[in-house]
């Protein structure tokens, strides 16, 4: 694990360096300025046979699944889990900041084996390291609805995103599949293709709100890490939102408010399926209803929009 105190310092030092970055093409993906600029040492990392990927389109319950990883992996030891906070403990495989910043490759090198880590590549943009090493990937997958109303709420915190303008205009620009890390339709659709070509366990936010004890039984088969009943009570209980909301290494309260400004809005937020139904109106509902079936067709994966 990279040492979090000089990162936390280096960020504390370097607010003046961050902005909200504007998009920049890569390879037909729209990603913030600094990644493109530094998307060689991207593309060129090393993956090991034994690193462990968490990919998710943002705001699919990334966070969630870390949480609950890192807590399977500490079998059920929480001093163990609550080390540093979550994008120290795991770092972002495309983070970049302007310099002085690590960047999440760099975090990375200086990392022990075995190494877990986030990315919100889609499919085709992450290292091929990771495919010809075997490594496993699991995937967390929410339904579209709920998944751009989550990122509108960070758009507007995270100061280094685009602006994210008013809500019936980001909308669109999720359906024109515009915003940072490109299309989510792309996205979902292309992993669940993938999950038998490669060791892919492909897992559904709206599953873990429905039962998660189940789902956290699935991730721990994955890895080959069964818990006992009474670990298992515990990973169970720490990563629930009221839980992870509080915990001061899940809840991204550690990053600088320059950067994620959680007075607008917090990000532990809700935490549910179908708060959409707030935020849409009954028409921006079926003229969405209407893209998506014309854009992902009878194709799976299927979402529930509601439980
Ligand atoms: P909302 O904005 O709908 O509340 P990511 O980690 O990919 O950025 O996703 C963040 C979303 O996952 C937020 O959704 C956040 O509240 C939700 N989330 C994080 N931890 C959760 C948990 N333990 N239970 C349910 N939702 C969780």
């Amino acid at each position: 694990m990279a040492d979090p105190i000089p990162y936390t310092e280096s960020l504390a030092e370097s607010l003046h360096v961050f902005r909200r970055f504007p998009l920049q093409d890569v390879r037909g993906i729209p990603l913030m300025e600094p990644i493109a600029q530094q998307w060689g040492l991207i593309e060129s990392f090393q993956a090991r046979p034994d690193d462990l990927l968490i990919a998710t389109y943002p705001k699919a319950g990334t966070t969630w699944m870390q949480e609950i990883v890192d807590l399977i992996l500490a079998r059920g030891d929480t001093a163990k889990a609550h080390r540093a906070p979550t994008h120290i403990r795991i770092p972002f495989l495309e983070i970049c900041s302007p310099p002085p910043v690590p960047s999440g490759v760099t975090q990375l090198l200086n990392a022990p084996s075995p190494r877990v880590i986030k990315t919100h590549l889609p499919f085709q943009l992450v290292p091929k390291t990771f495919w010809e090493q075997g490594c496993k990937v699991i995937y967390v997958a929410r339904n579209a609805k709920d998944n751009v109303v989550s990122y509108y709420f960070f758009d507007r915190m995270n100061q280094t995103q685009p602006e994210p303008g008013p809500w019936p205009e980001y909308l669109q620009k999720f359906m024109d599949e515009k915003l940072a890390w490109g299309s989510w339709y792309d996205h979902v659709r292309r992993y669940w293709e993938e999950r038998h070509n490669h060791r892919i366990l492909y897992v559904f936010y709206e599953d873990m709100k429905e039962d998660l004890e189940r789902e956290i039984t699935r991730v721990a088969a994955f890895l080959e890490q069964p818990l006992t009943a009474e670990q298992m009570a515990v990973v169970v209980h720490h990563s629930s939102f009221e839980v992870m909301r509080d915990n001061p290494m899940a809840n991204y309260s550690s990053i600088p408010t320059a950067i994620l400004d959680q007075s607008i809005s917090p990000f532990m937020r809700r935490g549910e399926v179908g708060d959409w139904r707030n935020h849409f109106t009954v028409a921006q509902s079926e003229a969405f209803d209407t893209h998506y079936r014309h854009r992902m067709g009878d194709a799976e994966p299927h979402f529930r929009t509601r439980l």
